[in-house]
């Protein structure tokens, strides 16, 4: 039984992560040519979506106008989990972001739970995310042409269609954007993540014109109770800053750029989400949003009386949409690389093609089962386990930077956590907290999603480690 215990918290030493990550013996190894800009997009890109063109109308009725202070809860709650991201990142700085930094903290078991989490934080809500883009880009055609795809190819079995073939389309260009090479998909990247941004600041200067400080009264009409609730859900618009630490094998200077990246990109999502809430309440009586009408459209066909700019809103929504499917898309095969690498999972994952330096064959496996899942899943309560699945991850990274600075204080850092271990602590203690706020369908299906985990770690990971068995094949 010792045995196993140990096999199981058996901790992957961080030199020999970073050997690994250089070594160059077991074929063509991924390229390095992603600087600040393109990693900080990369973040941006992955988290700025459907939390902020969508989520922001369902939660401001639980909150009121108080939702601006939910998005500042959600974002402290990023914040210390982000100190901490930046400093692991920063230590290092490889691709599997917090699955390696759990292998070297705290176990192969819990690197495992980690990695598995990291598929609900990426793998499933892409489906999720694209499943919503292929909600905009009905709403964009019936506003411009008047005419929407019919629910039999718009939406899974169990959801009132067959297949939602838009969900699938999205999938299926991501994945095309990201085997032609990690340097063309950087680019892309930043020029959607520009665009993005821009059409959130055209919200912001539309809608404050028409500001009126009685639509922020009574500001708290829920308590505390009802802010809380909304950070919970709000929360689900930062996931996604921490995608940059999935990019250290390609980063031209991660040890630099990765802790810089993720602070810059958190920063600049904050600023933006509390931004657009403000001037969304203070434009727009909190009573009328909710409901089946994109909120943020709303607030300017009723500030402007006609619908252009809610046309450029929804155009920018489906841009914005698409790139966090391709940023995430980026991450998930990120990791499953890494993943690879150790013999966690099957060595195919691991496999970089001489000619565009890019594990082609990973991310065509993660296309083909991220599209089938958004196109005929209903995804339900699963999607909705994607927070808590991030919050564990962010939780296990928080305890890797405690364990860290005692276990190795002397590894250099480029990035410390400051007020150690205030932050990492009460890090744990917000994720944990928000993970409470979750609701019991949410908690069962996590707590079944982790019990397949466990299962198919026994089953492939647990036997092929190449931790604790060195002829596991190689990729
Ligand atoms: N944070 C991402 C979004 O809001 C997942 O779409």
């Amino acid at each position: 039984m010792s045995g196993l215990t140990s096999a199981l918290l058996a901790r992957k030493p961080v030199d020999r992560i970073l050997a690994d990550s250089a070594a160059e013996h077991a074929g063509p190894t991924l390229k390095r040519s992603m600087g600040l800009g393109h990693l900080t997009a990369l973040s941006i890109g992955a988290s700025l979506g459907t939390g902020i063109f969508v989520i922001l109308g369902e939660a401001t009725p639980d909150a009121g106008p108080a939702v601006i202070i939910a998005f500042v809860l959600a974002a402290v709650t990023a914040l210390f989990s982000a100190l901490s991201y930046a400093e692991m990142a920063g230590t290092i700085p490889v691709s599997g972001s917090s699955y390696s930094y759990a292998y070297a903290t705290i176990g192969e078991l819990f690197a495992w739970v980690c990695g598995w989490c990291l598929l609900l934080e990426y793998g499933v809500s892409i489906a999720a995310v694209a499943v919503g883009w292929g909600q905009y880009i009905n709403e964009l055609l019936d506003s411009l042409l008047g005419v929407a795809l019919p629910t039999a190819i718009a939406a899974p079995p169990g959801d009132g269609g067959i297949v939602n073939i838009p969900a699938m389309v999205i999938v299926a260009l991501a994945c095309l954007v990201l085997v032609g090479g990690a340097t063309e998909s950087a680019r892309l990247n930043t020029s959607m993540v520009i665009l993005k941004v821009c059409v959130l600041v055209f919200f912001c200067a539309i809608a404050f014109t028409a500001f009126d400080s009685g639509n922020l009264q009574p500001f708290m009409p829920f308590g505390v109770h009802g802010v809380t609730a909304a950070a919970a859900m709000v929360f689900f618009s930062y996931i996604g800053f921490d995608a940059a630490s999935t990019a250290g094998n390609e980063a031209k200077d991660p040890r630099r750029d990765l802790p810089r990246a993720i602070i810059l990109s958190l920063g600049i999502i904050t600023l933006l989400y509390c931004l657009v809430a403000l001037a969304a309440v203070g434009a727009m009586p909190w009573q009328e949003f909710g409901g089946t009408e994109a909120s943020l459209a709303k607030v300017l066909t009723d500030v402007t009386r006609s619908t252009w700019p809610s046309v450029v809103l929804s155009i920018g929504a489906v841009i914005a949409i698409a790139s966090v499917v391709l940023a995430v898309m980026y991450g998930q095969t990120r990791i499953l690389y890494t993943m690879g690498t150790d013999g966690l999972v099957p060595p195919v994952f691991a496999k970089v093609s001489a000619r565009t330096r890019v594990p082609v064959r990973n991310i065509l496996i993660v296309g083909v089962v991220v599209a089938l899942l958004a196109g005929l899943v209903p995804l339900g309560e699963l999607a909705n386990a994607t927070s808590i699945g991030s919050l564990f991850a962010f939780a296990l990274v928080n305890v890797g930077v405690i364990v860290l600075r005692y276990t190795r204080p002397d590894l250099p850092r480029t990035f410390r956590t400051p007020l150690f271990p205030v932050i990492p602590v009460l890090g744990v203690g917000f994720c944990v907290y928000l993970m409470l706020q979750m609701e019991a369908p949410t908690w069962i299906a996590f707590a079944l999603w982790s019990i397949v985990g466990l299962a198919v770690y026994f089953a492939y990971g647990y036997r092929n480690s190449r931790l604790r068995s060195p002829e596991a094949p190689a990729a």
